[in-house]
């Protein structure tokens, strides 16, 4: 996903209140980009480890931006910002086709089972995005991915949070064969758990 960054130039600090909160997840919460719908801003908790978390997530970002990496499948960063809650982190916001906020691969995967094999194809087209790009997926569970709605029963993913690694002392140059032995295990621990979940999940062949 790329989209133009908004100028901040001549703005001091971005006001954002209550109103613009979009989702809250176990480390940041979002908001809506005031007057840019197009993006949104994450604040990390107070929490030690949320800021921590954060700035290993963004190095992470700017490596793959460096690499030219496709980040179709991604909201892409772009940059941190002042608010009126601290400091905040760009990114693309995630919007189904009539503008409101796309809503999470769990939740379709709960309350739309008829759309299963919608969700098949989603989940070959992330398995082979980041196996494509060598993207790494750290914490790869269905509230991280959202599902963009381009019509009744079709959707787009994204990955809007969890890429990157964390270790303590990351090896910043890791082999291509490691990091898609990495790659490969966490997808096999994701897709494991959706099978125990889902009946149609028999249906999906790993193929990376
Ligand atoms: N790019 C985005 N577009 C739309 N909504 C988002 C986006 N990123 C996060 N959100 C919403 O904010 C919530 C928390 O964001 P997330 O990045 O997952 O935080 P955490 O690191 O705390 O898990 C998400 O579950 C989702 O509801
Ligand atoms: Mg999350």
């Amino acid at each position: 996903m790329t989209t133009q960054f908004p100028t901040t130039a001549g703005r001091s600090t971005v006001q954002l209140t209550g109103q613009d909160l979009i989702g809250k997840g176990t480390r940041r919460l979002c908001y809506e980009f005031p007057g840019n719908p197009a993006y949104c801003i994450k604040i990390p908790k107070a929490k030690k480890n949320g800021v921590l978390q954060q700035r290993r997530e963004v190095k992470y970002y700017e490596k793959l931006q460096r690499r030219g990496i496709s980040t179709d499948l991604i909201t892409n960063y772009h940059g941190c910002i002042e608010t009126s809650l601290g400091t905040g982190y760009v990114y693309d916001a995630v919007r189904d086709e009539d503008g409101n906020i796309s809503r999470h691969l769990e939740l379709y995967l709960r309350e739309q089972p008829e759309h299963y094999l919608e969700y098949l194809r989603l989940l070959r087209e992330i398995e082979q995005y980041l196996f494509e790009n060598q993207v790494l997926f750290y914490d790869l569970n269905t509230w991280n991915i959202l599902c963009r709605k381009t019509g009744n029963d079709s959707f787009e993913p994204y990955i809007i949070d969890g890429v990157g690694d964390v270790v303590a002392i990351p090896v910043l140059n890791l082999s291509r064969a490691l990091v898609l032995q990495k790659i490969r295990r966490r997808w096999m621990r994701f897709i494991r758990k959706l099978t125990k979940r889902f009946d149609w999940m028999s249906e999906y062949r790993v193929s990376h």
